[in-house]
């Protein structure tokens, strides 16, 4: 039976001045060697474009706590430099600013995710920008936007009410920050037909505590079913997937078999965060009003060996790739509670989409571009009750890892399966048994490659990528696939 519709949201995307990720992957500004429109780099667009990104967050992270939006608009050779803390004490120039983000969001037609400041911000700064944003008529902040340049309002649904305020948002105690972030949403109007959707911080991994005392501060949310959640709609969550300790976090190409299975067992727990923060949701929010939205979520390895550790630059295998995939199952069945997911981070920080080589200028896509890529086909879709028998396990990191991860989604006739062989050496026979219809296939593609440490690099940039798959058989049940180790399927099927 179609389920709930998962959001094209889940596929968002996180970009932070940290690193290369705006300046040098984004955004090249007048460099003339790397092609670009209006500063924003064209080959970073295009391949984005192919994943439809439905949604970009900026500027962070914890560098948004210390972001102040008027230092980034105006003429970009009169705007003042800050000191970017968080990450590596650079100097940012603040090249980069509004209206260029604006822009990029425009080039890639992905809907603007804003985090306001609210660690060291104040606000009046922040209801200015939505203002400036997002206002059509004369008033003050309209009037500087049109004095920039831009005489159109844009369309920023999404505000973010600080980041990590337990953390690098200000170190606040639970209770502080629910006061603060009822305070802040206040002022984070609709202006004319712009609605805005405010996402306050939530807990970081399974801290339920924070969960319940941000519950607590909302107004009544079960006495009328159809009265919008205020004066926030949604709680964030960060998880990230790491193999050691925050000290030493494991590496992202040289891991044992060992460390494969603990990753994935780790990045099987975000299912069991959404389940258990979601039930401490219900008790207050019995219509599900409130949305979760997991706006940082993915890898965090050591940093590849000669790079600045403050600038989170990693590789990224097949092991990322099914990281992603086990992430989006999550959040499939989820799909009820979880509006919108962000992965850290789209370009060179992190669990990155895309890489550019600082000094070829090459783009290389990541194994996850390409699960982004083979799932776009669940955008929007409905959701189908998946249930796995018989799956083969393997105990590790103290739980008991299923080796097989799937998704299915439907729209009109057809339906969209995606399968994850998280075996490291075995190949896994899966029958498709669809219960009530009649399936065919009609097409295809696999991810996988010789080895599970394989990675993509400006030289090779091709050695994990999708392949056409002709192994899905008729079977007396349905369909049968035999998925190769360490590999990921997505096939379509015809419904009749
Ligand atoms: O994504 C990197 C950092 O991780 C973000 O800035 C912060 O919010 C989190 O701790």
């Amino acid at each position: 039976m179609p389920g709930r519709v998962i959001s094209r949201h889940v596929y968002g995307h996180f970009a932070e001045h940290l690193g290369r990720c705006v300046h040098g992957g984004f955004w090249v500004g007048e460099d003339p060697k790397v092609s670009n429109v209006r500063g924003v780099r064209s080959d970073v667009v295009e391949a984005l474009r192919a994943l439809r990104i439905p949604n970009l967050r900026w500027p962070g992270g914890c560098f948004a706590d210390t972001y102040h939006w008027r230092d980034g608009v105006g003429p970009r050779e009169r705007r003042p430099r800050m000191v970017n803390g968080h990450w590596g004490d650079v100097v940012e120039d603040n090249s980069f600013g509004t209206h260029e983000f604006l822009d990029l969001c425009e080039q890639l037609g992905a809907e603007p995710y804003v985090s306001g400041n609210v660690g060291s911000g104040s606000v009046r700064e922040l209801a200015e920008w939505v203002e400036y944003l997002t206002r059509a008529d004369d008033s003050p902040m309209a009037a500087s936007r049109r004095a920039h340049g831009r005489d159109e309002p844009w369309r920023v649904p999404f505000w973010g009410i600080g980041n990590e305020a337990w953390g690098c948002g200000g170190n606040m105690r639970a209770e502080q920050y629910a006061s603060l972030a009822r305070h802040y949403s206040t002022f984070v109007r609709d202006q004319g037909d712009n609605k805005v959707y405010r996402i306050a911080v939530g807990p970081s991994d399974g801290d339920y505590e924070w969960t319940e005392t941000m519950m607590r501060s909302f107004d009544d949310l079960a006495a009328d079913p159809d009265a919008p959640a205020g004066p926030f709609q949604a709680l964030s969550l960060h998880y990230y997937t790491m193999t050691g300790s925050w000290s030493d976090k494991g590496a992202a190409t040289r891991f044992t078999d060992d460390e494969w299975y603990v990753a994935l067992s780790r990045a099987s727990v975000m299912a069991e965060y959404l389940t258990r923060h979601s039930t401490v949701m219900d008790r207050y929010d019995p219509h599900r009003k409130v949305g979760l939205v997991v706006d940082e979520w993915g890898t965090w390895w050591n940093v590849e060996p000669g790079t600045d550790p403050a600038f989170l630059y990693q590789q990224n295998t097949l092991r990322d790739a099914l990281v992603a995939a086990v992430h989006f199952d999550a959040f499939h069945r989820h799909a009820d509670r979880v509006v919108m997911a962000n992965i850290a981070q789209t370009v060179n920080v992190l669990q990155a989409v895309l890489l550019t080589d600082p000094e070829s200028g090459v783009l290389v896509r990541t194994p996850t571009y390409h699960v982004f890529e083979m799932s776009t086909g669940h955008h929007d879709a409905a959701s189908l009750d998946v249930h796995l028998r018989d799956v083969p396990t393997v105990e590790s990191d103290g739980r008991q890892l299923d080796l097989v991860s799937v998704t299915a989604s439907t729209r009109d006739d057809s339906a969209l399966v995606s399968l994850a062989n998280l075996d490291i050496g075995s190949p896994v026979e899966v029958v498709l048994d669809l219960r009530g219809r009649t399936a065919r296939c009609r097409g295809a593609r696999i991810l996988t490659a010789p080895t599970p440490a394989s990675h993509n690099t400006p030289h090779s940039p091709s050695a994990v990528a999708p392949v056409v798959f002709d192994g899905v058989r008729e079977h007396p049940r349905g369909l049968l696939v035999e998925l190769p180790p360490h590999s990921y399927l997505a096939a379509e099927l015809q419904l009749t």
